[in-house]
This record gives C-alpha cells, sequence and structure tokens, in this order.
C-alpha cells in the first residue's frame, strides 16, 4: 500500500509522461523539499482505503450482475486514465458508449485511444463474467452508440484471466531484465486473436531499434507546448487531487513523489525534458523482456476497439503469469513516428499500441470513479 514518501525520494522526480525518472536540478531540489515530505503523506491512508474499495470484484448477488460487470469494466486500461465510457443496462444487455466530454484532442486527435480503452472496458468485462456464471458477446458497434454487450446464464468458472483483472497495472518502473520463457510468449502470442496483428520482439537489435522509435516520437511529444499542457492537466500531483477526481494520472503511481498542484505544475516544467525521458525510456526498455505491438487488421473505430481487446487479453494473460507491462505508446501517437514504425515493422497496417513486458516490482494503484458516475441508466 501507498505509504507516506520519505524526503529521500525527493532525489529523484519522475517527470510523468505517463512515469519517467528525471534528476532534477540543486534549485528544484532545495524549492521541493521544503514542501514536499508534509504534503506527501497528506491523504495516503485515505488513497489505500480508496485503492482497496476499487480494486475488488463486487458480488454479484441474485440475478444478472448487471453493477458486478460494470464495476470489473471501469477497472480495464484506458488512455490516461480519463475513463471515457458511459454504462446503461437493460436485462441482460450492457451498453458502453463513448464519453465524448473525456477526449484527449492533443494526443489522441481522431479518438483513437478513446476507442481502444472501450476495447479494454469491453474485454474486461468479458472476461469477468464467467466468474459471476454468465457468458457475454460483442452483439453491435457503432462509433457514436459505443458496442452492445449480450450475455447469457454459464457454468461458473473464473478462470485465470478474470482472476488477474485486479492484479493487472501500468507499471511504470525498470524491470529486472529476465527473459520470458518461450511457452509464456507463445500463449501470450494468441492474445492477437483472428482480427489484431501481434508483433512480439524480444531480439536485443530489434528491441534497441524500437527504442529509437519511442525515443523519437517521445521527444517530439516533450517539445510539443500543447501536449505538455494537457499531459500535466491530467497529472493528478497528490493523493487530495486524485481522491477528489478518482481520474487521471497519479504521480505516485508513476514511482514520483506527490506535491501540491500549484508546486507539482512547477517542478514537471523543470523536469520534463527531451534528455531526461530519453535516458529513462532507454532504462525502461533495457530493464524489459520484450515489447509486444498489436495493429488491427480493419483499423478505424471498430479495428481500434479490437486492438484495445487484444491488449486487454495479453494484460490479463501476462499479469496471470507473473509479468508486469506498461504501453510506451510514442511511435503511434507522433503521426510522422508511426508511418515510419508501421514501416520498420513490415506491416501495411497502422500500429494501434505498443507495450513493454517483463519482471518487475509492484508500484502504487491507479483509482477509477465510482460506478454511479458512470452508470446512467
Ligand atoms: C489506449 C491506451 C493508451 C495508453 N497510452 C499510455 C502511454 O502512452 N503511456 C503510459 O504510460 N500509459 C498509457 N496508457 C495506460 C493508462 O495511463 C492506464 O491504463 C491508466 O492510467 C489506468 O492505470 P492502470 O492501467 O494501472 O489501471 C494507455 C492506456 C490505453 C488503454
Amino acid at each position: 500500500m501507498l505509504t507516506c514518501l520519505k524526503a529521500r525520494v525527493l532525489l529523484q522526480f519522475q517527470s510523468s509522461r505517463e512515469g519517467d525518472i528525471i534528476m532534477l536540478s540543486r534549485r528544484a531540489l532545495i524549492l521541493a523539499a521544503g514542501t514536499l515530505p508534509l504534503a506527501a503523506c497528506t491523504g495516503s491512508d485515505a488513497y489505500a482505503r480508496t485503492v482497496t474499495e476499487t480494486w475488488r470484484l463486487l458480488p454479484g448477488g441474485a440475478g444478472f450482475p448487471a453493477g458486478a460487470l460494470v464495476h470489473a469494466a471501469t477497472l480495464a486500461a484506458n488512455s490516461h486514465n480519463t475513463q471515457p465510457w458511459r454504462f446503461s443496462v437493460s436485462e441482460r444487455r450492457i451498453h458502453i458508449a463513448p464519453d465524448l466530454s473525456q477526449r484527449t484532442p492533443v494526443v489522441d486527435p481522431d479518438d483513437h485511444h478513446l476507442f481502444a480503452s472501450l476495447g479494454c472496458a469491453a474485454e474486461t468485462m468479458l472476461q469477468a463474467a464467467p466468474g459471476y456464471g454468465w457468458r457475454g458477446a460483442v452483439q453491435a458497434f457503432d462509433p457514436r452508440q459505443g458496442l452492445t454487450l449480450d450475455f447469457i446464464p454459464a457454468p461458473s468458472s473464473p478462470g485465470e484471466l478474470s482472476r488477474a483483472i485486479l492484479r493487472r497495472a501500468s507499471t511504470r518502473s525498470e524491470y529486472d531484465g529476465r527473459a520470458v520463457a518461450q511457452d509464456q510468449l507463445r500463449a501470450l502470442a494468441a492474445a492477437g486473436g483472428p482480427r489484431v496483428d501481434l508483433a512480439l520482439i524480444t531480439d536485443a537489435g530489434r528491441l534497441g531499434q524500437a527504442t529509437d522509435f519511442i525515443v523519437r516520437g517521445n521527444a517530439a511529444q516533450v517539445r510539443d507546448p500543447a501536449f505538455r499542457r494537457e499531459l500535466k492537466a491530467w497529472i493528478r500531483f497528490d493523493a487530495a487531487e486524485a481522491l477528489a477526481r478518482r481520474d487521471g494520472l497519479f504521480a505516485a503511481a508513476s514511482g514520483n513523489p506527490t506535491s501540491p498542484r500549484m508546486l507539482g505544475e512547477r517542478l514537471f516544467d523543470l523536469a520534463f525534458t527531451e534528455k531526461g525521458e530519453t535516458d529513462k525510456i532507454v532504462r525502461q526498455m533495457r530493464s524489459s523482456a520484450g515489447l509486444a505491438v498489436f495493429s488491427s487488421r480493419e483499423g478505424g473505430p471498430a479495428g481500434w476497439v479490437e486492438a484495445g481487446r487484444a491488449y486487454t487479453r495479453f494484460a490479463l494473460q501476462a499479469t496471470a503469469a507473473g509479468m508486469k507491462l506498461a504501453f510506451l505508446n510514442q511511435p503511434v501517437e507522433d503521426v510522422p513516428s508511426r508511418a515510419e514504425f508501421s514501416r520498420w515493422l513490415g506491416s501495411d497496417l497502422r500500429p494501434d499500441l505498443v507495450v513493454r513486458f517483463g519482471y518487475g516490482p509492484d508500484m502504487p494503484r491507479s483509482l477509477r470513479r465510482p460506478i454511479a458516475q458512470v452508470l446512467v441508466s
């Protein structure tokens, strides 16, 4: 559980393009040291309690467990933790609609990540259902209306993927460099299914080249004032802010010290540099066992949903096998990098999602808004 951050943590500030360690200037350290330890302790117990309340599967009760399934779906990965979804229920049908008020237009101008996030929510719900004695399937998708999922009773069988829902997390730390065994790589490779190409890269030379793409895409983003502004707006700099909103990127979940927003924003401005980010990406990639790239065959919003579903199967499988994973989507977010990255992959598809995986430590968890805020009927 999250504990009060100690002053020594101030020696490093993780700059949080969803997570980097960057050495701060002496001036910034002195500025930070006066304020942070106290601020970091504020609210951490309440945060830990809310994490425990969030990261559990609700009891299903009698009949169709709509609330429990919606809650499970909200635990899915989603871009910037904006939780861009609205759920509605009728009888044995659950509808997941896009919430366009949660768009991130700079990093995601065509809503690619928003639809991938809906796919993550749908797949998480489908994987949770057997644990409640139900089986579901996607019946329909429309970019304006979203996804319709229908459920029928089935023998209760909480499989390893449904049990992994609570432990899946975006773990943005360095990993321990261990390789993943061939039989486990084969099991992970199946996550793509028939609609998504999944490239698993584990060769050191290829991983080095992939790192260059990630670094280049990242550099373009770090230099972009609009990108910096949007990212900063979605960081929750301390526990109080994270608890009040229950969305966004909690600084500590990326291994960063927490501080009130006013100070956190200043530290971010100082620490979020091209060099710091590059060094961090290189360290993170060197410590990872491999990289997974998901490219949907059909493209467009329906394909992006499928990419999110494939990522979720992959993430749950990896989590069940004791692995950690984190997105490094820079080469698909930066448009010029994306075209070159696709050529390098030897594919004529648009690459959708880029994820590193390996073995590493647990990190503080993210929060979710309660289902009452996302369940519209
Ligand atoms: C489509 C999509 C894109 C994402 N892009 C990134 C990314 O580029 N970098 C990153 O660190 N996390 C990325 N994330 C992870 C989210 O930030 C993360 O899922 C969210 O903060 C919730 O945290 P959790 O995954 O630990 O539950 C992405 C997630 C999705 C679904």
